[in-house]
């Protein structure tokens, strides 16, 4: 396969990107389910975006950069926002049926979330995601310059000698493609610019909010060919996760806490107040450590989130999914509280990009939750993500307008095939189920919301022994999709926990007990795998030593 743009991924980045690619040149989009098997599809909260006359640019600003804990990039953060209000315009226009309201001067209803002082978040009740994807996709489907593949997993990026025009980041490769699994086969899928945008890397832990999908595959695909990934140890757990014996992932919005909700213990009594002063809507970060707190001392295995409060006919419209989905597990949340977790729900770190969404490899894109391109810092703000993924799709989009004489005359070169070499058929799954169990266990008891030095060499160790067997079986055997996945939630747990071993200090997501104060001398942590391909380079860095 050849093609213009390869872009691996089929939520909101990748699809808003894919329609302004294909202004320029031929896409190929693939992802590794069905095109809606996506974290936009689950996204209930909306999109942070100013948009009323008394909300203001640096109003959003502030908040976002008070949420990421002095680690966001200032002037990223000013571009986001300011792009913001253009960028819903442009989903408006492709058919995206935000609720409106025409009491409020934006002519849309907005929610609020933890950490915004306005109501901001503009949103199609609690599915937005998926009237997003919806729209989106119905225009994908309907570019003739645009091929859409599902049910091919990226193994591997394509790596080649030689330079992209415009590009920043100096090599002596480049990205030229993916190896794409065409079921049992692996294919090489050429292209001139490579975007990463398949989701985040939930999945390395037991309890996450996240599709079956994200499992951190592009940020292992693009630590493996040399990028740089950045602020791996800020995963964002999720305040309020459905607890009920058949729910894997169903998040409870934090919505739901703008409109009044209330954490609340076994006994009845709300407990933010003990923790910020902001009490319900307070940051996720502070949230999820309270209830953290809450539960460890207690010894219960959930708190509650009550909403009983506000009228049925309230709920069951401005909540449907919610509303409906606890109904079906015997939860009426106009009548009692529902018991909800903390899960593991967005990864703050990522590949590392530049203003465009460039990463350190020439050739190659990151964007949405795949990337760090420092906005979200140390926590990200609530409904910061999906505005983030538009963005940056517009960013990278615009960036290869500006370099496409240049860049589509670039050689997209003959590439070795893949070699499976003796491998032999796996004949017991068992080895692939197990390791997945294993490391998802390891990363929730020791890489949690509280860490310590302790559990992170524990889990160091214990991850190091499994990484090695599962590379062992990678080389072995004929690879098949769970195999690659398993793989690469391997590669990320180690990342995250050797990342979160370097942040010696507290701040954001990352609460290290045996370091509670901040560190001024720690603002990102860069991890790169060395040239011989053996070692792996790791550091911290201060903005300014850029
Ligand atoms: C939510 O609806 O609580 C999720 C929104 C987000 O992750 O920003």
């Amino acid at each position: 396969m050849e093609s213009d743009f390869l872009i691996i991924g089929s939520g909101i980045a990748g699809l808003s990107c894919a329609l302004k690619c294909a202004e320029l040149g031929s896409v190929i989009v693939v992802t590794k389910k069905r095109d809606v098997d996506t974290a936009t599809n689950l996204a209930q909260g909306g999109i942070a975006a100013v948009l009323e006359e008394n909300d203001s640019i640096e109003s959003h600003v502030q908040d976002t950069l008070s949420s990421g804990a002095g680690l966001c990039d200032e002037s990223i953060v000013r571009m986001v926002v300011e792009n913001g209000p253009a960028r819903i315009k442009e989903l408006v226009d492709i058919g995206v049926g935000f609720v409106q309201d025409a009491g409020n001067s934006s002519g849309y209803s907005l929610g609020r979330e933890g950490g915004h002082s306005h109501r901001r978040v503009i949103h199609a009740y609690d599915l937005t995601g998926r009237e997003v994807e919806r729209a989106l996709l119905n225009k994908v489907r309907n570019n003739s310059k645009i091929e859409m593949f599902e049910e091919r997993i990226a193994v591997d990026l394509l790596m080649v000698e030689g330079a992209v025009p415009g590009w920043r980041a100096a090599g002596s490769q480049r990205c030229a493609g993916a190896y794409v699994m065409v079921g049992e086969e692996v294919e090489a899928c050429r292209a001139k610019v490579t975007v990463l945008c398949s989701g985040g890397v939930g999945k390395v832990y037991l309890y996450t909010t996240n599709p079956d999908i994200a499992t951190g595959d592009g940020v292992a695909m693009a630590f493996r060919a040399g990028a740089e990934l950045s602020n791996m140890e800020f995963v964002q757990f999720h305040p309020t996760c459905l607890h009920h014996s058949l729910e894997k992932n169903f998040l409870i919005s934090e919505a739901v806490r703008g409109e009044g909700g209330i954490l609340i213990d076994g006994e009845g009594v709300a407990f933010m107040e003990k923790y910020d002063k902001r009490k319900d809507l307070a940051t996720r970060d502070t949230v999820a450590r309270a209830i953290d707190k809450e539960l460890k001392e207690s010894g219960a295995d959930y708190v509650f989130l009550d909403i009983s409060h506000r009228d049925k006919s309230f709920l069951e419209e401005r909540f449907p999914t919610i509303f409906q989905r606890c109904l079906s597990r015997g939860i009426d949340i106009s009548k009692e509280p529902i018991p909800v977790v903390p899960a593991a729900h967005y990864m703050c770190g990522g590949v590392r990009t530049d203003s465009n969404g460039c990463t350190t490899i020439p050739g190659l894109i990151a964007l949405g939750e795949t990337a760090s391109t420092g906005l979200h810092g140390g926590n990200r703000l609530a409904s910061n993500s999906l505005l983030e993924a538009v963005v940056f799709a517009d960013r990278a989009a615009n960036f290869c307008k500006k370099h496409w004489s240049n860049i589509k005359t670039t050689d997209i070169p003959e590439v070795d095939e893949w070699k499976s070499g003796n491998a032999m058929d796996l004949e017991e799954e068992i080895l692939i189920n197990h390791n997945w169990d294993a490391i998802r266990r390891v990363m929730w008891n020791y890489v949690g919301i509280v860490r310590s030095l302790k559990r992170l060499e524990l889990a160091k160790v214990r991850m190091e022994g499994i990484f090695k067997e599962i590379d062992q079986h990678y080389h072995d055997y004929h690879i098949t999709p769970n195999m690659v996945e398993l793989r690469n939630i391997a590669l990320i747990s180690l990342v995250i926990i050797q990342s979160a071993q370097l942040r010696k200090e507290s701040r954001g997501l990352h609460y290290l007990a045996d370091y509670t104060q901040t560190n001024e001398n720690i603002e990102q942590t860069i991890f790169k795998r060395k040239k011989d391909g053996k070692k792996w380079e790791i550091k911290t860095i201060k903005r300014e030593q850029e």
